[in-house]
C-alpha cells in the first residue's frame, strides 16, 4: 500500500534551497577574489599535478574582476552566515539535529552503503531517514560551513579579529584554509548531486513537498 509520509519540515527545506544558490554566489565570487592571485595547486614538491591558475579559471568562465567578486563575495556571506545560523539554531531547538548527527554505527553503515552503492552488497540498507554515510557527509558539510566563515572572517579583518588569524596560524594559514575548504564544498556538492539523482524522484521531490511516497508492506493474514 502506498502511504504520503512527511520527511522535511518546512523550515529545513528553506534553509536548503536558500543556501544552494547562495553558496554557488559564494564560490563564484570567491574564485573571482583568487583569481587576482592565483597561487595553489596540488603537487608535492616541485612536481604539480593541477594548477588553479588563471587559464583553468577562465575555462569554467571566471573572468578577471577582483571588485567585483569582493562586492558579491561580502553581500552573499552575510546571507550565507544567516542562513547557516538560523539552520543550526532550528537543528538545535527542534532536536532534528539528532537524525544528522553520526553515531557509533554511522561509520559501519556508511562502509556498508558504499558497498551497497557499489552493488557488492545485496542485503537493503536499515529504514531510517538520513543513512551513516549522509549523517558524515550533512555533519562535515554543516563543520565546512563553519570553517569557511571563521576563516573569511579572519582574512576580512586580520587586524580586528587577530585571535581568529591565530587559530588558522596567520593570513596565509587562514587563506589556505578558506580556499581548500571552497574545493570540499565543490567535491560535495557533486557526491551529493549523484547520490540525489541516484535515489530518484520520489525523494528529490521530498526536498521540495516535504512529503515522499512510502511503499508498506500489507501484513499476511
Ligand atoms: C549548495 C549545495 C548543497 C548543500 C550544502 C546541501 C546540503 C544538504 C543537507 C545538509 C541536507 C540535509 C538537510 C536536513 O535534513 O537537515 C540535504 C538534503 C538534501 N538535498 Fe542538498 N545540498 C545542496 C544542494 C542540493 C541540490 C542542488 C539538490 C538537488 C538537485 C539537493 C537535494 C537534496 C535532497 C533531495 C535532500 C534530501 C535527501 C534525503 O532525504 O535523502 N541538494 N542537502
Amino acid at each position: 500500500m502506498k502511504t504520503l509520509q512527511t520527511k522535511h519540515p518546512l523550515a529545513i527545506r528553506w534553509f536548503h534551497w536558500v543556501n544552494f544558490p547562495v553558496l554557488a554566489l559564494m564560490v563564484w565570487s570567491g574564485l573571482k577574489i583568487y583569481r587576482a592571485y592565483d597561487v595553489y595547486r596540488i603537487g608535492f614538491g616541485s612536481w604539480t599535478l593541477f594548477r588553479f591558475d588563471k587559464e583553468f579559471l577562465s575555462h569554467l568562465g571566471i573572468t578577471q574582476g577582483l571588485a567585483v567578486g569582493m562586492a558579491w563575495h561580502f553581500l552573499f556571506g552575510w546571507i550565507f552566515a544567516i542562513n547557516g545560523a538560523l539552520y543550526v539554531g532550528y537543528l538545535t531547538v527542534s532536536g532534528a539535529w539528532r537524525q544528522i548527527l553520526p553515531n557509533r554505527s554511522s561509520l559501519k553503515e556508511a562502509w556498508q552503503v558504499v558497498l551497497h552503492d557499489l552493488r557488492i552488497r545485496k542485503e537493503p540498507l536499515p529504514k531510517a531517514k538520513f543513512n551513516g554515510a549522509q549523517k558524515i557527509a550533512y555533519t562535515g558539510v554543516v563543520l565546512l560551513g563553519f570553517i569557511a566563515l571563521a576563516s573569511g572572517l579572519a582574512i576580512y579583518k586580520p587586524v580586528q579579529l587577530a585571535f581568529l588569524l591565530f587559530v588558522f596560524g596567520g593570513y596565509q594559514g587562514a587563506r589556505f584554509v578558506h580556499f581548500w575548504v571552497c574545493m570540499l564544498f565543490v567535491l560535495f556538492f557533486v557526491v551529493h548531486i549523484v547520490q540525489v539523482a541516484r535515489a530518484g524522484w520520489n525523494n528529490f521531490r521530498s526536498m521540495i513537498t516535504g512529503r515522499e511516497i512510502v511503499i508498506e508492506e500489507q501484513p499476511n493474514v
